[in-house]
């Protein structure tokens, strides 16, 4: 079967664009419009998108707002925001948004309005989180809380260990944050090896409680607190849960009482706002940590009221259809100038790639189109020494993201500026490389020259906000959401479930048991004589 985006008029009018944009190098299109630099960037909620170094003129823009048109994208958001069950596979509605509103908001799902539940568990979060800074939670032996541990995975970790790498400089330094997620048990080990348990709380996030990983260190957690304070009674003064699974959580032996919940319209991937930014919390406060919902917010009412053309994550998503369907992109490297975001490509991987990793449309059509871009990443400065030789001369076509601060959080001159400096200039060499002419021009011997051409032409953005402050943060990370959104609009698939993580899983029980047992093997020849030498050498 064909699927009805590369029959559409609007894909068959990018097509033909995209040949006669095959010839167009960006130092043409810069030349011919000297204001191309001013023109083609937006700016919202404290963040200022420069796009004008993508491959693109204002027809190819035009193109792609009436992609976005036919593909119904004003709809899909109006959809969302209205608390539709969009999620159709698992019969749910997407509501992330509506955990980042203020009072007075108001987001139906299912005739209820769930604001009001929305800010009680804000409210329970901040009690609670201001109870662990002020010292007035005590651990069951009357010890101050000095270290959190928050126990997750995917969703359920990379949003709260972005997040508190991003924001350490405004984090309570008298507190020790760490986050295993791994069921290799070197996470738990390494993460606990130098904490006291009489000071030591455990966040156990997790959507479904169910998941193998983190109910294997939950389980370890509950040990190594239990060893140490020997008394059952101490589970309460040590261990939150952070679920929708009440039932789950009481089997484990947390008291519900000690539970903060959310709800199934929040996908694990969008729930760094939900109570699973506990650990956020209590790490900058509930203050701050209200600042960061307040970014989320304007770029989610950006996204939502703002004219596609002017609309920053409408957009960043087209621009990311463009240079995946019609330039042969296949990745997008996010790359940001600022050793706070280390982990923000990784949180990048989840929310793009679990969300658009998809082969079907949503009514089960076979895909004929490129659906999610590759994310991947590293802080700048650290990459250009690494792989950023392929992005500029290698075969490969890796459009970039660049994301920069003008003010930094430390005065330590030079450094800030010198950052700077290099992004800029990677994003100005990419987009304008150098000709062997100018090679020549420089005195380089003749059998050098072809090494150090720089063809150039090679389509970057870059994100500049003035400083990373909770609010950026959140604006910054709504802004990947709602592009992501877009791209899983024009795509037509269901961003928000994950089949595809389920036959890993059922494979993995399935041979837990087999590993240290003798019993009959039925897998394929490599699966069972992997499994053979395992028996024979664990
Ligand atoms: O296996 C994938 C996944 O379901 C993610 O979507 C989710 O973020 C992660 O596992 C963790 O799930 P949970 O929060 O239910 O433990």
């Amino acid at each position: 079967m064909t699927s009805r985006l590369t029959e559409r008029a609007t894909w068959k009018a990018l097509e033909k664009h995209a040949t006669a944009m095959r010839g167009a190098h960006l130092r043409q299109l810069f030349a011919d419009d000297p204001k191309r630099g001013e023109r083609l960037a937006v700016e919202a909620a404290g963040l200022y998108y420069d796009y004008a170094k993508q491959r693109v003129t204002d027809e190819t823009l035009q193109a792609l707002l009436a992609l976005a048109d036919a593909c119904g994208l004003r709809a899909k958001i109006d959809a969302m925001f209205g608390g539709e069950k969009i999620n159709a596979t698992e019969n749910r509605a997407v509501l992330h948004v509506a955990l980042r509103a203020p009072k007075g908001a108001s987001f139906v799902v299912d005739g209820e309005d769930v604001m009001p539940s929305v800010h009680e568990v804000l409210d329970a979060m901040s009690r609670f989180a201001t109870s662990v800074r002020d010292g007035s939670f005590v651990g069951f032996s009357g010890k101050r809380i000095r270290n959190v541990v928050n126990v997750g995975i995917g969703g359920s970790d990379l949003g709260p260990v972005m997040a508190y790498r991003a924001l350490r400089s405004y984090a309570d330094r008298e507190l020790t944050f760490r986050f295993v997620s791994n069921v290799d048990g070197t996470d738990f080990a390494e993460a606990t090896r130098d904490l006291d348990p009489h000071e030591t709380l455990f966040l156990i996030a997790s959507k479904t409680f169910t998941t193998q990983e983190t109910m294997t260190n939950a389980a370890s957690a509950r040990a190594w607190v239990l060893n140490a304070l020997g008394d059952e009674a101490a589970i309460a003064k040590h261990f939150v849960a952070i679920s929708t699974n009440a039932a789950e959580v009481a089997k484990f032996g947390i008291d519900t009482a000690n539970m903060f919940g959310f709800w199934d319209w929040v996908g694990g991937r969008y729930s760094m706002t939900s109570a699973i930014g506990l650990s956020t919390m209590i790490a900058i406060g509930p203050e701050r940590y209200r600042e960061m919902l307040d970014g989320f917010h304007a770029m989610d009412e950006h996204y939502r009221t703002a004219p596609f053309e002017k609309n920053l994550p409408a957009l960043m998503g087209l621009l990311a259809v463009w240079n995946q369907n019609f330039l042969g992109a296949q990745t997008i490297a996010v790359l940001p100038y600022d050793q706070y975001l280390e982990r923000f490509p990784a949180y990048l991987q989840q929310l793009a790639m679990e969300s658009n990793g998809k082969g079907v449309t949503r009514d089960g059509t076979s895909v004929s189109y490129e659906t999610g871009p590759i994310y991947w990443g590293e802080p700048g400065t650290n990459g250009q020494h690494s792989f950023y030789q392929l992005i500029h001369q290698g075969t490969k076509l890796i459009p970039c993201d660049f994301v920069a601060f003008c003010r930094s959080h430390h005065t330590l001159p030079p450094h800030h500026d010198l950052l700077i400096a290099n992004v800029l200039a990677q994003a100005e060499a990419l987009a304008f490389g150098k000709t062997a002419d100018e090679v020549r021009a420089e005195g380089t011997a003749e059998a050098l020259v072809p090494h150090r051409v720089f063809e150039g032409n090679r389509p970057s953005a870059t994100i500049f906000a003035d400083e990373l402050t909770p609010a950026t943060l959140g604006a910054l990370v709504a802004l990947y959401e709602h592009s992501v959104f877009t791209q899983g609009a024009i795509f037509d698939v269901n961003p928000f479930d994950q089949w595809g993580v389920e036959l890993g899983k059922a494979l993995a029980k399935r041979i837990a048991p087999e590993l240290t047992s003798q019993s009959e093997l039925g897998h394929d020849s490599s699966t069972n004589t992997l499994i053979r030498r395992y028996r024979a050498r664990r």
